[in-house]
């Protein structure tokens, strides 16, 4: 069953009722402000930060789903009508004669009707402000005039989200706002430390407004029922701590057939601390600074610049990578939807969703270096900018903060490091930077350590210490170290935690001196075969480097990643499959000694695509036995049998019911990995088979079984041991997004950046015989038109008309902005 439907021209999804299985979201803002927002208007809003600097209330797993939001309520003032209702469905959930809530990039648009009135509401956020736009169309559609009341709400957050849901001592005290001119100021705290404050506005004059929540909605009162909106009469309350809100009330009277727009603006906005109260000595928010951005967005012709702007931003952005293929859900997913979700996941990385909170999770170091990969041709400046960021969260020894806080953009202590798989990420995310812009000069930035001015270090050095942080933690085996835990946050092999509440990632009763990662050994090789990749390249470029410290050479990384091949293949291979880890007593994990947790999916898929087994048949082995015990029709499962009860020495694992997150559910993050190794092996017809069993889009026709949204990757699906086999949970924020872009557009489409050109090596169904990919690539454009002739994946590439040996396509002379090229595969 689905609940809306694709509109692939307009790329939007639209949603046909607002009574979807949960709340279906999307992101609204791209750099610095940002919202979440469902179907039904429910979100909100933050400055860059969504547990230090949150500018709305939110109340999450509450009852009913989704309340708290961006609202609006409509009245009809006629005496003998006076009704009210929510024009996006939610709050008042009053039924609606039509409704559609369209999510597209970047904005979302909720258009209903009722009674003859019809209502839209356009929420976005201009590019490079740090506010949101709610425009409100309204439409008489009557053959009698209509009197309407028009009442904005929004609760707003204390600005600190966690303080905020815990603090009532003090925050019943606080909350301080100013109502100018009709505009909303909310300044709690801005008398003392704080120098910014929000403002909440509208185009109209105003009939009346409210700031204190009581007032609005009456003490006993939910937001389905407001007391100000069932009278008709705001209150002008001002709110003196309690719980300050933002609301205006604005009258219209239209006639039949009549239109029109009201326009609301929720900003944020900071002066500097020295001019922060006009006059100087008062305690009056100084306005001068922010006036002149509310007044241009409350301008309608300004809006619709606005928005257009946002629509051109996002066609030239998804341009970047355009495919016709003959799978409709290949092209919509590639074309629109995936692309868009690495950006959401690039900007939020895990810390907010309607599944994270904002308050427990910053941004994740493993989580955002392998964002980047699907991210990075998007706008590789600010994937610049991020992996700087991150290695500046590094420290000297070459692990790594597993989180930083993105306000402060400092390592969290709480969280710590010890994570071992981190840093090696790092590597990766660096050298697909190079690929895909041919920067090398990122190498040389300079960049501390803990973010302590006078540690900074070459970023090649950061790099190199990555890699030493495996060598200097080898385990009993020679296989790495797991730490507090790899890639599967879950495993904890030194944690024994037998004490409730315990963190499973912090706690740490073992000495972490024995438990080796298998998974992490795959890692390492992939890791040091690329910077074998890079430093090949820089010896034969035969620039002088410059640097503090001596530069290994990749005759260096082959070795070392040649010596932890075989002791992969020593200790790490179970003759059918690679092995997971070996415990705190040195028992291995993962194999056919073990009752449960035989066989785990991430080391086949990291262990694979490092090239282990490619050529004597021992991966195609790997892939096998992927097929038979932990392939389902949903998609692959993370590990067979489940573990049934909880084991201590494996930790927060087996804490999970089976077949749900990492206790044999389906991971989706570690499908794709699959997929690329299947590509590597050849196997085009697999590797899309597997694509399509998690495409969001391919399973829309069981929505009512999937349950998440139909057009982004959610971050599991139950696998076949839960009873809920197929639904899909913690949807948006998930690494599946950026390791499927890269599976389907570089391995099964097969067009992927090198140092040297763009590499055309399709792996994709023997049923497609055609397929085209336009690709920008270092400011060139290739049209890239592919045929198949024979059954293999050989293919022969014809550049401008001449035939080239090999699959790369030579970087092309200066000037050349368009290249176009005639593939077949044979
Ligand atoms: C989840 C993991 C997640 C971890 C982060 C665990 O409860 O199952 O998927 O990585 O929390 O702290
Ligand atoms: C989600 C975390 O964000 C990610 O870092 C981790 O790899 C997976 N869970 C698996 O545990």
């Amino acid at each position: 069953m689905r609940y809306g439907h694709f509109d692939d021209q307009n790329r939007e999804y639209v949603i046909e009722t607002p009574e979807t299985p949960l709340p279906w979201i999307n992101y609204l803002g791209s750099e610095s402000y940002f919202g979440l927002i469902s179907n039904t208007a429910g979100g909100y809003s933050f400055y860059k930060d969504a547990r230090l600097r949150r500018l709305t209330r939110y109340r999450y797993n509450n009852a009913p789903l989704d309340t708290g939001g961006r609202y609006i309520y409509l009245r009809d003032n006629d005496p003998n009508s006076a009704r009210s209702w929510s024009p996006t469905w939610m709050p008042t959930r009053t039924p609606l004669d039509f409704y559609e809530c369209r999510h597209g990039m970047g904005y979302t648009s909720i258009r209903s009707r009722l009674a003859g009135i019809e209502s839209q509401t356009r929420y976005f956020v201009p590019l490079g402000e740090n506010l949101e736009i709610w425009e409100l169309t309204l439409t008489n559609q009557r053959d009698q005039p209509a009197s309407l009341s028009v009442f904005s709400a929004i609760e707003f957050n204390l600005w600190d989200a966690m303080d905020d849901a815990t603090n009532f001592q003090r925050n019943y005290s606080i909350g301080q706002v100013e109502v100018v001119d009709g505009v909303i100021y909310h300044k709690t705290e801005y008398r003392e430390r704080r120098d910014h404050f929000a403002y909440f506005a509208c185009s109209e004059k105003l009939a009346g407004f409210d700031t204190q929540r009581d007032d609005f909605l009456g003490s006993y009162r939910g937001w389905d029922s407001p007391k100000v909106v069932e009278s008709g009469q705001s209150a002008d309350s001002i709110t003196h701590g309690w719980q300050p809100i933002g609301s205006h009330h604005v009258k219209v009277q239209l006639k039949a057939g009549e239109q029109k727009k009201i326009i609301f603006i929720l900003g944020y906005h900071e002066n500097s601390k020295d001019d922060k109260f006009d006059p100087p000595e008062s305690q009056t928010i100084n306005k001068r600074t922010v006036l002149p951005v509310i007044s241009k967005y409350l301008l309608a012709d300004q809006v619709e610049k606005a928005f257009e702007a946002l629509r051109v931003h996002w066609l030239g952005l998804l341009d970047k990578y355009q495919v016709v293929t003959p799978d409709e859900h290949t092209n919509r997913m590639v074309n629109i939807w995936n692309a868009y979700q690495t950006m959401i996941t690039f900007n939020m990385s895990r810390s907010a969703s309607y599944f994270e909170s904002g308050i427990g999770r910053g941004m994740g170091f493993r989580d955002s270096t392998q964002d980047l990969l699907g991210f990075v041709h998007l706008i590789p400046e600010r994937a610049r900018e991020r992996i700087l960021d991150l290695a500046a969260t590094q420290l000297e020894t070459g692990g790594a903060y597993h989180q930083y806080q993105p306000l402060t953009k400092r390592g969290n202590n709480d969280v710590g490091s010890g994570f071992n798989d981190d840093p090696l990420w790092l590597v990766l995310a660096v050298t697909a930077y190079v690929k895909e812009t041919g920067d090398w000069s990122i190498l040389n930035e300079q960049v501390p350590y803990d973010n302590k001015p006078g540690s900074e270090e070459a970023l090649h050095g950061h790099l190199q210490r990555s890699i030493q942080y495996t060598l200097d933690r080898l385990g009993p085996h020679g296989l790495p170290l797991i730490g507090r835990a790899d890639w599967n946050d879950c495993l904890n092999l030194n944690c024994f935690s037998d004490t409730p509440g315990q963190s499973f990632q912090t706690t740490t009763n073992k000495e972490g001196k024995v438990a080796e990662s298998v998974f992490i050994a795959g890692l390492f090789v992939l890791a040091a075969k690329e910077m074998a990749g890079l430093c090949e390249k820089l010896e034969g470029k035969g620039e002088k480097q410059d640097h503090n410290f001596s530069l290994l050479t990749s005759h260096f990384y082959l070795e070392k990643a040649a010596k932890m091949e075989s002791t992969i293949w020593q200790h790490g291979w179970d003759g059918d499959w690679f092995r997971r880890a070996y415990d705190d007593f040195s028992h291995v994990l993962g194999s056919k000694e073990n009752d449960e947790g035989k066989i785990f999916i991430e080391p086949q898929g990291i262990c694979v695509m490092a090239g282990l087994g490619v050529e004597d048949g021992r991966a195609q082995k790997a892939m096998n036995s992927v097929a038979e015990h932990l392939a389902t029709p949903h998609g692959i499962v993370l590990q067979q049998p489940a573990f049934s009860k909880y084991y201590l020495h494996l930790g927060e694992i087996s804490s999970y019911p089976p077949g749900y997150k990492e206790n044999a559910g389906i991971f989706c993050h570690t499908n794709p990995w699959i997929m690329v190794s299947e590509a590597k092996l050849g196997n085009g017809d697999k590797a899309h088979d597997y694509y399509s069993r998690i495409n969001p889009s391919a399973r829309e026709e069981i929505s009512d079984l999937h349950r998440c949204e139909p057009y982004i990757y959610a971050q599991m699906i139950a696998g076949k041991d839960a009873a809920t086999h197929g639904e899909a949970k913690n949807s948006w924020l998930t690494g599946t997004a950026a390791w499927n872009y890269v599976a389907i557009s570089q391995w099964i489409l097969g067009v992927r950046p090198t140092y040297d050109g763009l590499q055309v090596a399709p792996v994709v169904p023997s049923a497609w015989k055609n397929f085209e990919v336009t690709r920008s690539y270092r400011g060139v454009r290739y049209v890239i038109q592919i045929e198949r002739k024979g059954m293999g994946n050989e293919v022969q590439l014809e550049v401008d008309g001449k035939s080239i040996n090999g699959n790369i396509i030579p970087l092309p002379v200066e000037n050349k902005k368009e290249v176009h090229v005639r593939v077949t595969i044979n």
